[in-house]
């Protein structure tokens, strides 16, 4: 399903594009725009793939839109609109990086004609990018693991949608690792139904390569995520080795620039392997005595693993829960700095299980699916292009004291 954005001062042309356009059932007009200030920030959270506007559109200059549009989003497809250009408007508008101008008044065969080029070359630009990554040999990757030692505190939530914003926003080749081998769940999460798994793996180690590889991932068609799932049956879990785990991380590598693995709360070996061969962790914890203690424990574990601040980011999920224990106090009790937070929203996360439909995608402009952008920008090293709206710190009300209660606790 391709999503567009139309952004058009005149009632008349918005209703007749977004007409022309609704015969197609590919096609979805996620939001229209009367004027251009919300325009930039708002292609990011709505996972636009095309934006059309018109180049009379009020507020800032639309050539100046074309091209923000075109530095921050490289692969999106973007029409510009016009009755009567003069050939230095054309031009203008080609140079800032349109693809395409559509003259009014519209033609609704010009228009889908328009749509449809433009579109494939949306495509086009998406796989040159990870082909390109695929054939330049050894490049900058980039392995994250999502731990915690707490089960239940949002691990999977937070490592498919991360994913997700890191396939569709990066144009960078990323994969998702479900190395819960146990009880994994992001096939779920995902609504994708993997043909085979990383215990089938197992019988080609020796021949596993990267073109082999693809055979055992499983794409995730809204974003481009591919998805090495875990085993069917727990009881597959122990034929993963460390080996295989190694192997795996290895041959990802050569491939995909972001490779995110969402893993158990139980430390076994696997896990390990995995977190010691990860850039990044990103520690989840949450407001309550038990997460912080375990995540005191995890820390100092980590700390003895010599991995440093660059290597391990907290981040508290839920940090707006009224629970009597503030961010603040977190800081405080775990003498680690907070990265990220991400808010409590039941609604909005467990109608996304349920569905099957990731929140970045299906509720991009809440303020849990942002929280998770910001993160994803802050992984791809890109936290200038992040464009916010949602206030700075703790989402929602930071609620204080109990703090020398909390660290009178952790005082040993
Ligand atoms: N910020 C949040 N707001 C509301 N609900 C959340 C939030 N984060 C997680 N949840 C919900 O909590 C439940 C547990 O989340 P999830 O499965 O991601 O945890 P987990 O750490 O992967 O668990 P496990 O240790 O079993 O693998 C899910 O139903 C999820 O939707
Ligand atoms: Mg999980």
């Amino acid at each position: 399903m391709a999503r567009i954005l139309i952004a058009d001062s005149q009632d008349e042309d918005r209703k007749l594009l977004v007409q022309a356009l609704s015969y197609e059932s590919h096609l979805e007009v996620v939001d229209t725009l009367e004027e251009g200030s919300e325009l930039v920030s708002l292609v990011g959270p709505l996972n636009v793939d095309l934006v059309i506007l018109d180049q009379e559109l009020p507020g800032p200059n639309p050539h100046d839109l074309v091209g923000r549009l075109r530095r921050q989003y490289r692969h999106i497809g973007i029409i510009i609109t016009g009755s009567a250009p003069a050939i230095g408007d054309l031009r203008a508008a080609m140079q800032a990086g349109a693809d395409d101008y559509l003259p009014k008044p519209f033609d609704p065969p010009a228009v889908s004609d328009s749509v449809e080029v433009v579109l494939r070359r949306v495509e086009d630009r998406r796989h040159e990018a990870i082909s390109a990554d695929a054939g330049s040999g050894p490049h900058a990757a980039k392995v994250i693991a999502v731990y915690s030692p707490q089960g239940g505190v949002g691990k999977s939530m937070l490592a498919c949608n991360l994913a997700v914003v890191l396939a569709r926003e990066s144009g960078r080749p990323t994969v998702l690792v479900d190395l819960n081998l146990q009880f994994g769940d992001a096939d779920l999460m995902l609504n994708v139904t993997p043909e085979r798994t990383i215990a089938a793996i197992i019988q080609r180690m020796n021949q596993l390569d990267g073109d082999l590889m693809e055979s055992f991932l499983t794409l995730h068609e809204a974003s481009g995520l591919k998805m090495l799932a875990a085993p069917a049956r727990p009881e597959y879990a122990d034929t993963i080795t460390v080996f295989v785990v190694e192997k795996v991380l290895q041959v990802l590598r050569e491939r995909y620039t972001y490779i995110i693995i969402d893993t158990p709360s139980f430390l076994q070996d696997t896990t390990l392997t995995a977190l010691d061969h990860s850039d990044e962790i990103v520690l989840l914890t949450a407001l309550d005595l038990l997460a912080l203690h375990n995540t005191k424990t995890a820390l100092a574990m980590m700390q003895k693993l010599r991995y440093g601040t660059d290597k391990v980011k907290l981040v508290l999920n839920r940090s707006n829960a009224d629970v009597g224990i503030s961010p603040d106090d977190v800081e405080h009790t775990l003498e680690y700095e907070i990265s990220a937070y991400i808010p409590s929203d039941g609604r909005v996360a467990v109608t996304s299980v349920n569905e099957g439909e990731p929140f970045v995608l299906s509720q991009p402009k809440t303020q849990i699916a942002q929280a998770i952008r910001r993160i994803a920008y802050q992984v791809m090293g890109r936290e200038d292009d992040y464009l916010d709206e949602v206030p700075e710190g703790p989402v929602g009300p930071a609620h204080r004291g109990g703090g020398g209660f909390l660290r009178d606790m952790f005082r040993r």
